[in-house]
């Protein structure tokens, strides 16, 4: 018979271990934070190496322990060196997080293949690739949870006003990887969820909310933009037991904007 849990203790992640991508800045080091504040210790990656270092000793603080890698999705080998580091640092992997992303404007027409290719390959083959290398460590453990950052732009298209059609493309594409990672991997008790964030200030983002802050809150029911904590609930919750019987979900965090 299963034994019953406490939510307390369902949403405890103590000495569990996860790798967050792209971990240095932005919502990446928001939901490591979140991880880390729930016990979880975090390995953080991505290309500059030194902003995940200032990160993982900012995380440390907290009680948990860190490791900064400097990692491009893109590279197969690079993505398995950090899957490597973090067996050899910690004996197992329970939480992935693929969050390392990147856009590009440009309109449809214009679009060049190399910025088109760029976007495509981190966010959806970076995920792809970093889901392969932790799976192979996931699949026998028999347990691990995996939570792709989508997008709302990966569920509905947007006005010739913002054109960024291949990093839409990526979300969409994440979205379904998701719902087919599921399918393919429940049988190993893997849980493969989405997150889709709303409008959320970062290095990524910033410039085109300050350039539309009052057509894009007036879009927004809540009447704001996502801040420093509003990604730790839905990043714990699906990194966590408390979710272990859902899978294939997307969770959309966006103050209402997609409603
Ligand atoms: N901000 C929003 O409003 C919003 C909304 C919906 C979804 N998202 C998604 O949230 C995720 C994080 O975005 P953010 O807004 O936090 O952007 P950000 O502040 O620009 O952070 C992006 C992170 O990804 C890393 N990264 C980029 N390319 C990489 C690569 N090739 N290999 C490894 N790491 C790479 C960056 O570090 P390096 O440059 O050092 O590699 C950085 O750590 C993205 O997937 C984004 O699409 C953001």
């Amino acid at each position: 018979m299963v034994q019953s849990a406490t939510a307390k203790e369902l949403f405890n992640l103590s000495g569990r271990v996860a790798i967050v991508t792209g971990g240095s800045v932005g919502l990446g080091r928001q939901m490591a934070e979140g991880l880390a504040e729930m016990g979880a210790n975090v390995v953080l990656c991505a290309r500059k190496k030194e902003r995940c270092e200032q990160a993982a000793e900012e995380l440390r603080l907290l009680g948990v322990k860190t490791l900064a890698l400097g990692c491009d999705v893109k590279n197969p080998d690079q993505v398995q060196a950090v899957v490597n580091a973090t067996v050899s640092q910690f004996g197992r992997i329970d939480i992935l997080i693929n969050n390392a992303g990147t856009s590009w404007g440009a309109a449809v027409e214009e679009m060049r293949l190399e910025h088109w290719n760029k976007v495509i390959e981190t966010n959806l083959t970076g995920t792809f690739l970093f889901s392969q290398a932790v799976g192979k460590v996931m699949v026998p453990q028999r347990r691990g949870k995996i939570i792709n950052i989508a997008s709302v732009a990966g569920l509905r298209g947007a006005p010739p006003e913002f054109q960024a059609i291949g990093y839409h493309a990526s979300k969409g594409g994440i979205i379904a990887f998701t719902k087919d990672l599921a399918c393919k991997w429940g049988i190993h008790n893997i849980q493969v969820n989405a997150i889709a964030p709303g409008w959320f200030p970062t290095n990524m983002s910033q410039v085109v909310i300050e350039r539309n802050k009052d057509a894009f809150l007036g879009k927004i029911p809540l009447r704001r933009f996502g801040n420093d904590h509003d990604l730790k609930g839905a990043a714990v919750y699906l990194a966590s037991d408390a979710s272990d019987y859902v899978t294939g979900h997307v969770l959309v965090v966006d103050g209402g904007q997609t409603a």
